[in-house]
């Protein structure tokens, strides 16, 4: 059991007691448990279980293409038809796209009605149910309507993570070595040294993970800076993500960010911010956990492409968040396009 003081509100790990007594302190005039599909399934009989408040169920399809404005319309409607008020508290049982999605739906919902976030995947307990991004995806592209909102509380139980599939768990597994490598060597080498997710003890790397993002995003609430480094491994990682989207092989978020976590190192090294032994030993912890894909970092040109119509950038220059050290990042450095094509190489290069 561990917890963390956040300005507005506090995430608790593993405390059941400390998320019943934050919900009856609430007063809620009644409980939504926003769940999809899946969270229904594996996740809800152990909230039952635990929640000593009476709740209403809504139920949404799993995946990130239903975080749309129609579901939020669906959510909305049962919203409404429950008789949910404005002292009405919603629940998101789920991974970041019920988190993004449910949130903007509570935000939103009579100008807003309070929500907390109980995030089942790793991704969504270590990066999105923290800093109050809630959103959802529109006309194609991802998180473009919505707005920042912090949650009443974040409840985080580790145990959900047991049903996880193994893909989804390596994939919240990119944020952690991320937010080591921007942020904090010891964590880092710590992740480095033990190669593979089991064997750690995965409440303390959710703490120690979760300490970073939330110190990042206080400071910079509204990514008008410090917070761009958090988008470490996500410029090369978004385009390779992206481009590979529709195809027949396409990967999850937090493998594209790995991909694009070695292709920045390597910018990194070539800036002169960190060696070539480091540049090694990131590139070689990656691919341990990985495997090695040379394939999803070409058409070089496409991909390239892709980074320039980054909403981070302007005026077609590619601006990326690289590290200053390991354990430390800078923000919008300017990197030329054959430096950029020389990392793809770097990626691919058999050794
Ligand atoms: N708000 C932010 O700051 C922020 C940060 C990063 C990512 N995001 C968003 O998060 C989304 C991705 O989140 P995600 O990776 O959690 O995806 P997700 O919510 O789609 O969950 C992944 C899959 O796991 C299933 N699942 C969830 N919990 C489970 C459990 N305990 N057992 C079995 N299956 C379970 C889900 O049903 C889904 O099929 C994206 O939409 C992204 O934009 C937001
Ligand atoms: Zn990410």
């Amino acid at each position: 059991m561990k917890n963390i003081l956040c300005k507005n509100y506090q995430i608790h790990i593993n405390n059941w007691s400390a998320f019943n007594k934050a919900i009856v302190k609430l007063k809620p005039s009644s409980v939504f448990v926003l769940a999809d599909e899946n969270t229904e399934k594996y996740c809800l009989s152990n909230l039952f279980e635990h929640l000593e408040s009476r709740f209403n169920v809504i139920s949404i399809p799993s995946g990130e293409n239903h975080k749309t404005i129609n579901t939020c319309q669906f959510v909305w409607s049962e919203l409404v038809k429950n008789g949910a008020d404005r002292q009405s508290l919603m629940i998101n049982l789920g991974g970041g796209v019920v988190g993004d999605l449910g949130g903007f739906c509570a935000a939103t919902y009579m100008r807003g009605i309070r929500f907390v976030q109980v995030p089942t995947t790793l991704l969504s307990q270590v990066d999105a149910s923290v800093g109050g991004k809630l959103g959802v995806d529109f006309m194609g592209y991802k998180n473009m309507v919505g707005l920042i909102r912090d949650p009443s509380g974040v409840f985080i139980f580790t145990d959900f993570l047991k049903t996880l599939p193994q893909d989804q768990m390596r994939s919240g597994y990119a944020e952690l070595l991320k937010h080591g490598l921007i942020a904090d060597r010891e964590t880092w080498d710590e992740l480095s040294r033990n190669k593979t997710i089991q064997g750690l003890d995965i409440e303390d790397m959710v703490y120690q993970s979760l300490m970073i993002k939330k110190t990042v995003t206080e400071r910079d609430p509204n990514e008008k800076g410090l917070r761009k480094i958090l988008n470490f491994g996500h410029t090369i990682g978004h385009a390779v993500e992206s481009y590979w989207m529709d195809s027949r092989t396409p990967l999850l978020h937090g493998e594209a960010v790995a991909i694009g976590i070695v292709g920045e190192a390597y910018l990194s090294y070539r800036v002169g911010n960190i060696s070539e032994n480091e540049l090694f030993d990131i590139r070689n912890t990656i691919l341990d956990v990985y495997g090695h894909h040379p394939k999803y970092v070409k058409p070089t040109g496409e991909l390239i492409e892709i980074m320039k119509t980054d909403k981070k950038n302007s005026q077609g220059h590619i601006r990326f968040a690289l590290l200053e050290a390991v354990g430390q990042a800078c923000y919008d450095v300017e990197v030329r396009q054959d430096t950029i094509e020389e990392s793809f190489l770097f990626y691919q290069q058999k050794m």
